[in-house]
């Protein structure tokens, strides 16, 4: 039996029921005087769009229909991976270029590598390559650091992770001899007028055990997304926006945002993996958590060279459905988060029904690539079992390859990866993070799929 609730695939969408939630609410207005002070409070402070509260309970996520990856808009149904390749595929990335992530550019007109450093570390199981990418157009000049990490123990060319990092390449590990980062970061914890400070070396080490995936024959790449794009909301002016301002300097609804400068940035890194001798171009596979898993997730969907593609709780704008509205909803991230989707996202702020595709769309067009989705039990912001149907929904696509999906087809029970198939997933115990258990489903999955 497939799970079966109200993420049918051609159930109609009753109106019905959130009537129903309307007069409920108005009855509390007329009924209950704080209900009237709190609403008064909110009027008189400001946001003229009070988001409704955040909807933790599954009985009050709306019925839904998702729309159908096999069938193109013309009503066509597709029954070939020659079919979805041609039609389908490309039609669904021009919907989520131009509806949700924007356009991105191609390669800048100018780009270089430059190996600024390479060295011996983790006791001497890896090499350490710096590398800075210079990108340059007349309008700017961008510098991504990318630091790599490569088993000295190899025969040959080594598979690869690549993933970017929120606090700096210093952070993912207390090897002295990465540079710190200098570029913008957000507030936190040993960050001195929004500049890394030494504080900050090695405070992201248990999210990136860098000598678990040397063990397991792997390299590892990263670099700081902040090299990419600042994230913040500048009116795009810097990172590679910079690169490309929009023709008049008027910016279009589907101009790209933040996630799809970063996803872009992950292709220029990919852009150098092709040229190292020591990386496995055939086997890189994209990782990231959080926004950097929605990011890992779009530079897959767009960039076939990711051989596998991994979203550790990306939630809302990543794996998780939008037309659930469970924990954070395309209003909120629009509102939190103005500059990560393009300007023409915001339209669906009160009618993701009408989105022309779903997240499960998102994790199809990686399809017949390995694809991985994890999530956390307590992180309900980020909606884990939303994110487990998009995986169920992104099947029939790998199905149509004659691939299998996930093999199961009810959410699966804390801590027990379904990871037989194309398509991985876990629910483990505990909060929003990358953790140990996690990177090892990663490494099993990886190992599992590069191997043949
Ligand atoms: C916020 C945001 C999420 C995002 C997360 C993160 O919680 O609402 O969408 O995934 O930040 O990137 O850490």
């Amino acid at each position: 039996m497939r799970e079966m609730r109200s993420d049918r695939l051609a159930a109609p969408f009753p109106p019905r029921r959130l009537r129903i939630e309307r007069v409920r609410r108005s009855r509390v207005r007329q009924t209950s005087s704080v209900a009237v002070t709190v609403l008064l409070v909110v009027v008189a402070t400001g946001p003229s769009d009070a988001a409704p509260p955040v909807n933790y309970d599954e009985s009050k996520v709306p019925h839904y229909t998702l729309p159908d990856p096999l069938v193109c808009r013309d009503g066509t149904r597709i029954t070939t991976p020659q079919q979805w390749r041609t039609k389908r595929r490309p039609e669904i990335l021009e919907l989520f270029r131009s509806e949700m992530y924007g356009r991105a550019p191609g390669r800048p007109p100018e780009m270089s590598f430059e190996v600024t450093g390479v060295g011996e570390a983790f006791g001497g199981r890896a090499t350490r390559k710096l590398v800075t990418i210079h990108l340059a157009s007349k309008h700017a000049r961008v510098a991504i650091d990318v630091l790599l990490y490569v088993p000295r123990k190899r025969q040959g060319r080594v598979p690869a992770f690549v993933g970017l990092n929120f606090r700096g390449n210093h952070s993912i590990s207390t090897d002295p001899e990465v540079p710190l980062c200098r570029s913008w970061m957000r507030p936190g914890p040993g960050v001195v007028d929004n500049r890394a400070t030494e504080a900050t070396r090695g405070v992201a080490a248990s999210r990136w055990p860098v000598s678990t995936i040397l063990d397991h024959g792997f390299a590892l790449v990263t670099a700081y997304y902040g090299d990419i794009d600042p994230d913040y909301d500048d009116g795009f002016r810097n990172g590679v926006h910079a690169l490309f301002p929009p023709p008049g300097g008027r910016r279009s609804p589907h101009d790209w945002g933040s996630i799809a400068a970063w996803a872009w940035g992950l292709s220029r890194i990919m852009d150098y993996l092709e040229t190292d001798p020591d990386i496995d171009r055939r086997h890189v596979a994209v990782m990231g958590h959080s926004r950097l898993g929605k990011t890992a997730l779009w530079a897959g969907a767009n960039d076939e060279r990711f051989a596998l593609v991994i979203s550790n709780d990306s939630g809302c704008g990543g794996a998780a459905l939008s037309r659930r509205e469970y924990g954070e909803t395309v209003r909120r991230i629009n509102t939190s988060f103005p500059h990560w989707f393009c300007d023409a996202f915001k339209r669906y702020n009160d009618r993701v029904q009408d989105l022309p595709f779903d997240q499960h769309m998102l994790i199809a067009l990686i399809a017949p690539r390995p694809v991985y989705v994890a999530s956390a039990v307590e992180d309900r912001w980020a909606d884990p079992r939303g994110e487990f149907l998009a995986a169920l929904h992104a099947e029939p696509v790998y199905r149509l390859f004659g691939k299998p999906g996930l093999g199961i087809d009810r959410w699966p029970p804390v801590d027990q990866p379904a990871d037989s198939g194309f398509i991985g997933y876990h629910v483990r115990h505990g909060k929003h993070d990358v953790t140990a258990f996690d990177w090892r489903q990663y490494l099993k999955f990886a190992a599992r799929h590069f191997a043949r």
